[in-house]
């Protein structure tokens, strides 16, 4: 029989794109999502929806009606900025809401439990590429939090008092970009912030010198990754960095996408801020553990990964 995946936060960017991928495959999917960024339009007909929140284990219970098999546990506050701004709401749906997940995934013996890290889980890196040996220094807010929910899941995956065993694995992702990353949203995703920036015809905004940089990995490229990991047992108890294993620095991102778009700097505005709290100055992923303990290689050159995302965001913009 196929087996029943829960994903959290299946109405986003990530989720969402998940839950189709899985369902093409055959797998049966529920889906819960508050909507707070996600989009009801981004929810494949085919899952089951269920509109709740994962800090009110209620709601959460709610996902178990079916025999579940396996738990994406994605839904979570996607910004850095804003866990400054509110560093309450963070922790509580980033940490209280991986919690719950836990606390059902006990409760109605789930085996599997696959769980949205991030590169924020490193702060400064020892050096780049880094590796997932390396400190886990977090320097924001929202990573404190990514960081922490990852500790409880693999914790749990370590308990030995449960009647069934847990496996747990982590995915440290660094920038991932796509369909359906929000044009809207001013508070995630850079590619897709500065695409909507020049939809909108307005100034784009880079925070410090603009020399930072950015290991950037195509959805489709991540969805591959999580998915491949499902049944794979070397992947049990493991943290992976999905990435691209390359950088490129933000002044180079926004030439590129004024080049996608035609244009260039000297007929765009580019407005340079002061850095912002929790900004990591260089980020690479070494990708070696995930190629071989996954059996995985990002496809996605981003040429075309962006000319894709491109078209997508001008399809969806004119409509
Ligand atoms: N986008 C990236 O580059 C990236 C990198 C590393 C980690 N992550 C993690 O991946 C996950 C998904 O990120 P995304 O970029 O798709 O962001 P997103 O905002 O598009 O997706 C998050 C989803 O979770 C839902 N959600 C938020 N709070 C919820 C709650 N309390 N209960 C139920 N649903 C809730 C939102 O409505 C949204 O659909 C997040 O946990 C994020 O921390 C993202």
């Amino acid at each position: 029989m196929a087996k029943h995946v829960l994903v959290t936060g299946g109405a986003g960017f990530i989720g969402s794109n998940f839950a189709d991928e899985l369902i093409n495959m055959g797998y049966k999917v529920t889906i819960i999502d508050n909507l707070s960024t996600g989009l009801k339009e981004n929810i494949n007909p085919k899952a089951i929806f269920i509109k709740g929140d994962v800090k009110k284990p209620k709601d959460v219970e709610k996902c178990f009606k079916k025999r579940i098999d396996v738990i994406f546990h994605i839904a979570g506050c996607a910004s850095t900025i804003k866990s400054f701004h509110d560093p309450a709401a963070d922790l509580f749906t980033n940490v209280l809401g991986t919690i719950n997940i836990i606390n059902a995934a006990i409760k109605f013996k789930v085996p599997r439990l696959l769980y949205a890290s991030s590169m924020t889980s490193y702060g400064v890196p020892d050096k780049i590429p880094i590796k997932e040996t390396m400190s886990t220094r977090p320097i924001s807010y929202y990573g404190i939090t990514k960081y922490a929910g990852e500790r409880y899941c693999l914790a749990t995956g370590l308990r030995k008092d449960l009647s069934f065993k847990l496996n747990v694995t982590a995915f440290r992702m660094f920038n991932v970009y796509g369909r359906r990353q929000s044009l809207t949203n001013p508070y995630q995703g850079v590619v897709s912030i500065f695409i909507g920036n020049v939809l909108r015809g307005e100034p784009i905004t880079i925070f410090g010198d603009g020399e930072q940089s950015r290991d950037y990995v195509h959805i489709k490229d991540v969805t591959r990754a999580w998915i491949n990991a499902i049944d794979n047992e070397k992947s049990f108890g493991e943290v992976f960095n999905i990435g691209s294993g390359t950088r490129m620095s933000i002044n180079n991102l926004v030439d590129f996408i004024l080049r996608a778009f035609g244009k260039s700097r000297k007929n765009y505005k580019v407005i340079y801020k002061p850095e912002r709290p929790g900004d990591q100055k260089h980020m690479q992923a070494d990708i070696s553990k995930a190629q071989k303990l996954l059996n995985w290689q990002p496809k996605i050159k981003f040429e075309d990964g962006m000319a894709d995302t491109i078209n997508w965001a001008k399809e969806t913009w004119y409509k």
